[in-house]
């Protein structure tokens, strides 16, 4: 049978260009997710694994290779199509969470849906089943700042799920967070990567959560070190 998969990277190229050097990041990378893994991309600070993570969710270009979302070659697509990719079929969790300061848990996981063309009660119907997923359903009023540091990246998991998104990137999701929410909120992605089937690809310092995945990928000298 041949292996079909989510998401491709092939031979891609990044060189940042500043005005004293050029410096060459990703050094022909290859990379290839089927559906429902969960990855972990570990490797020194600087190596590239932010700069990895921004390409495959098309928030920046290469400067050569592709990137292929579901049979869709990304880099080929106008910057409108990109964005509604972007938009409806990856989502983003980052180190810090931005969350909407003005806003309660609740708006802030349906802020992404309103932008769209779903009705508001719908939308708020699929948030709070995903507030109550990352158990947070009794904190549903409460604005960023009225939240400890593990439960904002909880809301900011719900956020990223409120599109069902093909996949979620996220880029040191417990980077801020203390060992116990740390291993609080792997264990939260863990359980919806197996009960929905749905790919993470993460990108961390903590080698010891990193094991709990199915794979953990070595980011080093521009490329991945440990490619089957
Ligand atoms: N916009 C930019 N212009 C010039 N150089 C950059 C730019 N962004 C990143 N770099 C450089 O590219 C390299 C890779 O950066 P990147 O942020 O991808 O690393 P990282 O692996 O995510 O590191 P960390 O673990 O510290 O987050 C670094 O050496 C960085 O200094
Ligand atoms: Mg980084």
């Amino acid at each position: 049978m041949e292996d079909s998969f989510l998401l491709e990277a092939h031979h891609l190229h990044k060189y940042y260009r500043t005005r004293v050097e050029s410096l060459h990041v990703l050094k022909g990378l290859d990379l290839k997710i089927r559906t429902g893994e969960m990855i972990f991309i570990v490797g020194p600070s600087g190596s590239g694994k932010s700069t990895l993570l921004h390409i495959l969710g098309s928030l920046d270009r290469p400067d050569e290779g592709e990137v292929i979302l579901e049979d869709e070659i990304l880099f080929e697509k106008s910057e409108s199509e990109l964005a509604r990719l972007r938009n409806q079929e990856i989502g983003f969790i980052f180190q810090f969470h931005h969350l909407l300061p003005d806003f309660t848990a609740l708006e802030n996981v349906m802020m992404p849906q309103l932008i769209g063309r779903m009705k508001r009660k719908e939308v708020q119907k699929r948030a709070k089943d995903l507030l109550q997923e990352v158990g947070l359903l009794n904190r549903e009023t409460h604005r960023p700042s009225e939240l400890s540091g593990g439960e904002k990246q909880r809301v900011a998991v719900a956020r990223a799920l409120i599109h069902s998104p093909k996949i979620v990137l996220a880029d040191e999701p417990t980077g801020n967070l203390d060992s116990a929410s740390s291993t609080a909120l792997y264990n939260l992605l863990l359980s919806l990567s197996r009960e929905r089937n749905l790919t993470f690809l993460i990108v961390t310092h903590n080698e010891a959560l990193a094991q709990k995945g199915d794979r953990i990928l070595q980011l080093v000298d521009g490329i991945i070190q440990n490619n089957p």
